[in-house]
C-alpha cells in the first residue's frame, strides 16, 4: 500500500506489508510474528522522510484513548496512548482545563512518538510535563515503564534516540498538569507580541495556545496542504569562542545561551544566510517564511529532499564551519 498518507511529508511510497494496530495485544502479536523479521513503527510520520519503498513490516500503531490516573488538589496525572495525535489531545486538556501543554499546541505528530524527539517550543518541553510512558520491548514484548529519569531527555533527543533506539515502543504517556494556578510561560517574545496583537489583558492557558497557533500558522507550513517535517535540521550547539569569530564577519548572527561555554544558533538563519529560504526546486524546496522546514509541494520524491537537504548542510559547513544536524529520521 502507498504510505503516502501515513508521513506528513506526503511522500509516496510503497510498503510491502502494512498493519494498523488498535491495542497493544495486537501490537504484541504482530511483533511476535517472525515471518516479519525486519518492522518499521510509524507512529504519526511526522518526523520521517521516507526515501525509497520499504520492504519491512510497517506498523501503524493507532491506540486511541486518554484518561485520568490519579489527581489531587492541584495536578491531575493523565494518560493517553500512543496513537492519539497530539494537537487534538493538547485541546482535549485545554477543554479540562489542564496546563502544561499549551505552548506545544499544533505540533504534527502522535503522542506515542513526541517523547522519542522531547518535542518542545516556545520555551516548553515535552519533559516538563513527563511523569513516564509505557513501551514494548521488540525483542522481548515484555511492557516497561519508563520514568522520566530513565529518558534521559535533551534537547531534541531522548534514550529512544540513543541506547534504547529501535528497540521499544511506546504504548502510552503519563502526564503531570496543573488544575488551578496554572504556571503560564511567555518567555518567548513572540508569545507576548501575539498576546498584544490580539489584545489579550489576563492571558489563560487557552489564550496562550491561540496565541502559538497563530504564531506557528504564520511561520510553518500546514502538512495538510503543504507536505513537510517541521523543523528538518537540529539548531547547532557551537563554541562562543567559534561564535565570536562568526560574529566578525556575521554581525547579526543570532544566538541562545546554553552554557558558559556554548552558544546555540538557529540554523534557520544560517540557512536564510546562505540563501536558500524561499528556494523552489520544482516540486519540493524551503519553506518561504521559516527556512529550518523543507517542504514537498506535492508528489516530490523523498531522495530529491535528501538530495537538498546534504546541499543545504554542505553550504552552511562551507559558509559557517558549522555542520547542522537533520532533526528527521531519513528512511
Ligand atoms: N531565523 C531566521 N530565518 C529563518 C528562521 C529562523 O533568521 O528562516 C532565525 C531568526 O533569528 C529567529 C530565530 O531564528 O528569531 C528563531 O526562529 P524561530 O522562533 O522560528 O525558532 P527556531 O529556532 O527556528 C525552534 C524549533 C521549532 C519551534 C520553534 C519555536 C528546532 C529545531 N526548532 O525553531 O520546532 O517551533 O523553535 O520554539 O529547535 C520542530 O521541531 O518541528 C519545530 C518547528
Amino acid at each position: 500500500i502507498s504510505l503516502k498518507n501515513f508521513n506528513t511529508f506526503g511522500i509516496d511510497v510503497k510498503a510491502k506489508y502494512f498493519a494498523s494496530v488498535t491495542n497493544t495485544n495486537q501490537l504484541t502479536k504482530l511483533l511476535a510474528n517472525k515471518n516479519y523479521p525486519d518492522k518499521l513503527v510509524l507512529g504519526g510520520g511526522s518526523n520521517m522522510l521516507l526515501t525509497q519503498d520499504q520492504d519491512k513490516l510497517v506498523i501503524h500503531v493507532n491506540i486511541k484513548g486518554i484518561s485520568i490516573k490519579n489527581e489531587d488538589d492541584n495536578f491531575v496525572y493523565v494518560e493517553a496512548n500512543a496513537g492519539e495525535n497530539w494537537h487534538e489531545f493538547v485541546l482535549w486538556c485545554l477543554d479540562n482545563d489542564f496546563g502544561g501543554l499549551e505552548n506545544l499546541s499544533l505540533i504534527p505528530g502522535n503522542v506515542g512518538t513526541a517523547p522519542i524527539q522531547n518535542i518542545g517550543a516556545y520555551g516548553v518541553e515535552l519533559k516538563d510535563t513527563f511523569v513516564s510512558c509505557n513501551a514494548l520491548n521488540i525483542d522481548t514484548l515484555e511492557e516497561t515503564t519508563f520514568t522520566k529519569n530513565d529518558c534521559n531527555f535533551g534537547y531534541r533527543n531522548s534514550i529512544f534516540k540513543n541506547e534504547a533506539k529501535d528497540k521499544y515502543i511506546i504504548t502510552s504517556v503519563v502526564f503531570r498538569l496543573s488544575k488551578i494556578n496554572h504556571k503560564l510561560h511567555m518567555d518567548y517574545g513572540a508569545i507576548i507580541s501575539e498576546l498584544n496583537a490580539q489584545n489579550v489583558k489576563n492571558p489563560t492557558i487557552q489564550a496562550i495556545s491561540k496565541a502559538v497557533i497563530a504564531i506557528r500558522e504564520s511561520k510553518l507550513p500546514n502538512p495538510k496542504e503543504i507536505g513537510n517535517s517541521g523543523s528538518f535540521f537540529k539548531n547547532p550547539v557551537i563554541s562562543k569562542k567559534k561564535f565570536k569569530k562568526l560574529q566578525s564577519n556575521f554581525k547579526k548572527i543570532p544566538s541562545y545561551p546554553i552554557s558558559n561555554s556554548e552558544v546555540k544558533v538557529p540554523a534557520g538563519w544560517l540557512i536564510e544566510t546562505a540563501g536558500f529560504k524561499g528556494k523552489r526546486f520544482g516540486n519540493y524546496g524551503v519553506h518561504k517564511n521559516q527556512a529550518l522546514v523543507l517542504v514537498n509541494y506535492g508528489g516530490a520524491e523523498g531522495s530529491d529532499i535528501f538530495e537538498l537537504s546534504k546541499l543545504i548542510q554542505k553550504t552552511v559547513f562551507r559558509l559557517f564551519d558549522i555542520s547542522i544536524e537533520t532533526e528527521v529520521n531519513i528512511l
